[in-house]
């Protein structure tokens, strides 16, 4: 019979027989705890700070809470089924890693790009690799083996550079294109102006664009010679106010399935959506960029219907299996993690990641095992209580 989800709790309690504990923690609470214990505090407070006072990324988490999942019996869930088609594509999981632009550095070897594309390979759970990495797109590509991997855009002004970044995304083996809309500036993040922390001006995860011939070539000096020059440049050309007028030559840029991530507004949806997008993404960029108070989970059902049928990629908040299944519940076709895989990558390197990546898929197995919902046609909003 073929491995489930689930399984991998027999796992971890036939290692207990032999005597062997888990090492990795097992709940988010204690992956914050010991991620906060080992990473250098700079990176730990980018990873973990939110905009303003953090209200949105709380209010992400604690939307999950308002719902429950009503459990159905005599089902005979012996067997789930969580794969799903995007794209095309059939994908072992609904799961997937969010783009962090900073994953390289949350690795103790300080490759954490290419431990990320090791635990996708791993698992089978798509990876959407950033602008932002340590290592170039295409080294991150060749760690990826059988599985999926996207990659996300920050549109620069130059032009050129943004055609160069996707030609090259392309060549790599990456299978959509994601353009995050919500990150042409940055969000005010009291935890790193504290410190005045922003790890791209210090020239650390800017491997892509240094690596870009049209980048270089803007350059009066190369990077090896005058990396402040580059970071200077890099400052000038990184964020692009897109309009709806920009959407033709960004759906010219590629074949690939597009993907707009950052919307929540029907609105929004139904604009990208005659504008030729593939997919949409509703996230809130887990309460990094606007304080503004609006958690991702309740923009969902709007975004769904808007959406239409088109795939909606979720994230923000997601912290369990059990959040994992509510997403997928109100319809989202795929859900994406961002800080707990990073934490788990701090902790673990590859090994850390494919941990934290498969207790969510094992929690989120057995809820559905256990309340009665075998395939993921089966979850409906229905099947959720709004609680009082
Ligand atoms: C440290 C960090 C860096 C991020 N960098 C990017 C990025 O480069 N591109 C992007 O589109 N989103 C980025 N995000 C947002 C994530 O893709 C995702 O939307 C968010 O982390 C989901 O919320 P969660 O952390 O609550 O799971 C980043 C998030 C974090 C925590």
């Amino acid at each position: 019979m073929t491995q489930q989800y689930g399984d991998y709790q027999l796992q971890i309690y036939a290692d207990g027989l032999r005597g062997v504990l888990p090492v990795l923690p097992m709940t988010f609470s204690d992956l914050e705890e010991r991620a906060k214990a080992v990473l250098p505090p700079a990176i730990w407070s980018y990873v973990a700070g939110g905009s303003g006072d953090e209200h949105t990324q709380r209010a992400n988490v604690n939307a999950f809470g308002q719902w429950g999942l009503m459990p159905r019996m005599m089902v005979g869930a012996e067997r789930r089924d969580l794969s799903i088609d995007l794209f095309g594509m059939r994908l072992s999981t609904p799961l997937f890693m969010a783009p962090v632009g900073v994953i390289g550095l949350c690795a103790q070897d300080g490759h954490g790009d290419l431990a990320t594309a090791r635990a996708a390979a791993r698992t089978g759970v798509p990876m959407m690799a950033s602008t932002f990495s340590v290592d170039p797109m295409e080294s991150v590509a060749k760690e990826l083996g059988d599985s999926t991997g996207f990659f996300q855009l920050y549109t620069p002004t130059d032009r050129a550079l943004a055609e160069s970044m996707v030609q090259r995304a392309e060549s790599a083996g990456f299978k959509a294109i994601v353009v995050t809309l919500d990150t042409w500036i940055t969000g005010w993040r009291p935890r790193d102006l504290a410190t005045s922390n922003f790890p791209q001006l210090r020239g650390l995860c800017l491997a892509n664009y240094i690596s870009d011939p049209v980048f270089r070539a803007a350059l009066p000096r190369s990077p090896e010679q005058d990396m402040p020059g580059a970071v200077a440049h890099f400052a000038k050309i990184f964020g692009n106010p897109l309009t709806w007028d920009d959407m033709p030559w960004l759906r010219s840029l590629t074949k690939l399935p597009l993907i707009l991530k950052g919307i929540c507004h029907p609105e929004d949806v139904r604009r990208a959506k005659d504008a030729g997008a593939d997919g949409i993404y509703c996230s809130t960029h887990g309460g990094r960029q606007a304080n503004g108070g609006l958690p991702a989970l309740d923009a969902l059902p709007g975004v769904l219907d808007a959406a239409d049928g088109l795939p909606v990629l979720f994230d923000s908040g997601i912290r369990s299996g059990a959040d994992i299944v509510k997403a997928l519940a109100f319809g989202a076709t795929a859900v994406g993690v961002g800080r707990p895989y990073a934490y788990g990558l701090a902790l673990g390197g590859t090994d850390g990641i494919v941990h934290v990546l498969r207790s969510l898929l094992a929690e989120a197995d057995l809820i559905m095992a256990v309340d009665g919902y075998p395939t993921l046609a089966d979850l409906t909003p229905q099947s959720l209580l709004r609680l009082r």
